[in-house]
């Protein structure tokens, strides 16, 4: 049983608009809601917030940029971040009780994970234990930045044969990806859905990262975009990057990435 969770286009008129057209009328019109579907605020699970202090600024501080949908990512990853679904949902729900407790306006707040491509992810995925997003399908998965793993199609065939879709976290950050610069996922099989770290437009991860999330966004490969927030210093640049994805790729495409995007992927 799954595990429970309550909770090539052409460069043409604005940047990328064909692909982004054509993802438009698959999600629908906008949804109205800003989601965030990629952070780090659950505390003391991984590197993201180390105290409910740090959390409750984030999840503010998101509230106030406008996001109104937050679906927290904690890590699962061997040998760093040995979180289980299990115990990360015992987590979950005392941490939003927590921040329920406190003053000032919250973004809904949802559970879903960062599973790291590794044995245990496919172990989870074997066993129909990965931890969803709210769909109850859709599964965040991160690469290493530096390679690919070996026999990545056939990873990503087992976990679409335990009943999820991938959704690939920050493609930008992956050197071999960057390399294939035309198409960010030249391998056989569906193509994951690509969430772009925001931050990358404002050079979080350095130059390559960034050319490579402005090359992808010109080519509209992009499904939805992400803050991958580990700590409220983060925040200004957050806002600057959502104020560049609107100054160059349009209002209609930061909708489609923040808005109808993501609620086509969490939504059941
Ligand atoms: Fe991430």
């Amino acid at each position: 049983m799954p595990v429970p969770n309550p909770t090539g286009a052409r460069r043409t008129g604005p940047r990328g608009s064909t692909r982004a057209a054509r993802q438009a009328e698959r999600y629908g019109t906008s949804s109205t809601t800003v989601y965030d579907l990629h952070l780090h605020v659950l505390v003391g699970v991984d590197d993201g917030a180390r105290t409910l202090d740090e959390s409750h600024a984030m999840v503010t501080g998101l509230a106030a940029l406008g996001y109104r949908k937050v679906v927290t990512t904690p890590h699962i990853r061997d040998g760093l971040f040995p979180n289980s679904p299990e115990s990360l949902l015992g987590v979950f729900a005392e941490w939003r009780d927590a921040l329920l407790a406190r003053e000032g306006a919250l973004p809904e707040l949802a559970l879903g994970a960062e599973h790291h491509l590794d044995a245990t992810c496919l172990e989870l995925a074997n066993a129909k234990r990965l931890l969803a997003y709210p769909d109850g399908r859709s599964v965040l998965v991160e690469l290493p930045y530096e390679t690919l793993p070996p026999r990545l199609s056939d990873a990503c065939f087992r976990i679409a044969l335990g009943g999820y879709k991938l959704v690939l976290a920050h493609p930008e950050r992956n050197r071999v990806l960057r390399e294939n610069r035309n198409d960010p996922w030249p391998f056989a099989g569906s193509k994951p859905k690509l969430l772009l770290d925001l931050l990358a437009l404002e050079g979080e991860y350095g130059a390559e990262a960034e050319r490579a999330a402005c090359d992808w966004l010109d080519l509209g490969y992009y499904d939805a975009a992400c803050s991958d927030l580990h700590r409220p210093s983060q925040l200004p640049k957050l806002k600057a990057a959502l104020e560049t994805l609107e100054r160059r790729w349009g209002r209609e495409r930061r909708e489609l990435l923040l808005e109808a995007g993501p609620s086509g992927i969490a939504n059941p």
